[in-house]
């Protein structure tokens, strides 16, 4: 028998229903301090042996250390009594600091997410998450100590895009230019690249003009995630010199810091993302693609 263990919301309760396992409610408190405590909400023995999904989702303001602890303290909690246990983290906290950006010299820096998934790997057998940073692809990625299944959350978009005709998508760069040229692909649309580069003075982020063809044309914008809206919020405002009917800013990850969101939706038409985080601004979810990936391919075999 299999069981997901975390928080009582939405996501959580459909994931449940859809893989036809039970819930455990997972919640958390916060000592006046800081430190952070998770409780689950069973009795040791209904855990025993088991195979678990433990699935927990960061809010966008929540501190990644807050969570990576609750979730860190959850697995290891779990780990004494389960038989094994596949981690949901539907956005990989972390995955930005894939690499020693110094390049060695005299000086350098952890490679943060090799270190997360060596803490994490004392307690579960395998990882669950969306886009991560550092792979465009959906694969499985086993260069690191817990095995990770990086889902493509653009899959979920479809509908979404279908709705919107006379559609152009262009990529806020080139390297996301082989993701846009997928998704045009699928939908029979054009597609096109941001020429975007840093100014070497100041590093803020630039747009090279270019012969955009979008003018009465519906623009979608995509990223992988979307922070303080900065990338998004420039590209658009460029891309607006172009004469575009409308433009829609697409991504998996709606990490806004405060008043991002607003700030975005205040320049386009409208603004689509995943319920990778909490949010209640999410038109889009990934729960159904999550359940039917965890169905078909088993992962570690705590699949159904
Ligand atoms: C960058 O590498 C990412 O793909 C996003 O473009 C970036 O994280 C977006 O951040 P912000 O919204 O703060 O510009």
């Amino acid at each position: 028998m299999k069981i997901l263990v975390g928080e009582e919301d939405g996501f959580n309760i459909k994931l449940a229903e859809m893989l036809d396992i039970d819930l455990i409610p997972l919640t958390s408190k916060t000592y006046k301090d800081g430190e952070v405590c998770p409780r689950i909400h069973a009795n040791k023995k209904s855990i025993e042996r088991k195979k678990l999904l433990l699935c927990l989702r960061k809010t966008p303001d929540e501190n990644p250390n807050d969570y990576l602890n609750r979730f860190l303290f959850t697995a290891g909690a779990l780990k004494k009594e389960a038989a094994n246990i596949l981690a949901v983290m539907p956005y990989l906290v972390y995955a930005r600091q894939d690499k020693d950006f110094l390049k060695g010299g005299n000086e350098f820096e952890p490679i943060s997410i090799e270190i997360m998934l060596e803490s994490l790997g004392t307690y579960v057998h395998g990882l669950l998450t969306f886009n991560s940073h550092f792979e465009r692809e959906q694969k499985v990625i086993t260069k690191y100590a817990v095995p990770i299944h990086n889902l493509d959350a653009f899959n979920v978009f479809g509908k979404k895009l279908r709705e919107i005709k006379d559609l152009v998508i262009i990529a806020p760069d080139k390297g996301m230019k082989p993701l846009a040229e997928k998704i045009a692909r699928k939908h029979e649309c054009e597609f096109d690249y941001l020429e975007k580069s840093r100014n070497a003075d100041n590093g803020e982020i630039v747009f090279a003009d270019k012969d955009f063809k979008i003018e009465g044309k519906n623009v979608v914008t995509l990223d992988d995630m979307i922070s303080t809206g900065g990338t998004m919020i420039k590209g658009i405002k460029h891309l607006k010199k172009y004469n575009p009917a409308n433009i829609y800013a697409m991504a998996v990850h709606g990490a806004f810091t405060p008043g991002a969101y607003e700030q975005l939706k205040a320049v386009c038409t409208d603004v689509f993302f995943t319920d990778t985080l909490k949010s209640d601004k999410s038109k889009v979810s990934v729960v159904e693609y999550l359940a039917a990936y965890i169905r078909k391919t088993e992962p570690l075999g705590i699949g159904l």
